[in-house]
């Protein structure tokens, strides 16, 4: 198996804290988050219905979708409550210098 392939998302100076950021890489919406000095990468896309997380709130290593309120933990993707009841995929993340990398190839 080839190691995990990082690419480049965006900048780690480009990241307010607990501002969620949606980039896309190799056609995967992504919402890279910095929070309590880490850097987390969640797939954009809510697991109850298409909404994009990136537009919600971080609080406590979480993002909650606005539209039922379901928040998804950063680092397991795991939802801590209805309607969601399946995760969201995360994703390794790497800092190199200002650049924050994420492997969507491999889901953590
Ligand atoms: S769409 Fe996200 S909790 Fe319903």
């Amino acid at each position: 198996m080839s190691a995990a392939s990082y690419v480049r998302a965006t900048a780690l100076s480009e990241l307010e804290d607990d501002t969620p950021k949606r980039v896309e890489l190799d056609g995967v919406p992504v919402a890279v988050v910095r929070t309590e000095g880490q850097v987390f990468a969640i797939n954009d896309i809510c697991s109850h219905a298409n909404v994009s997380l990136s537009e919600g709130e971080v609080e406590d290593c979480q993002i909650e979708c606005w539209l039922h309120g379901s928040s998804f933990d950063l680092r397991s993707g795991k939802p801590s409550g209805p309607p969601a009841t399946r995760p969201v995929p995360v994703y390794p993340v790497k800092i190199e210098g200002d650049d924050v990398l994420v492997s969507v190839t491999q889901e953590s």
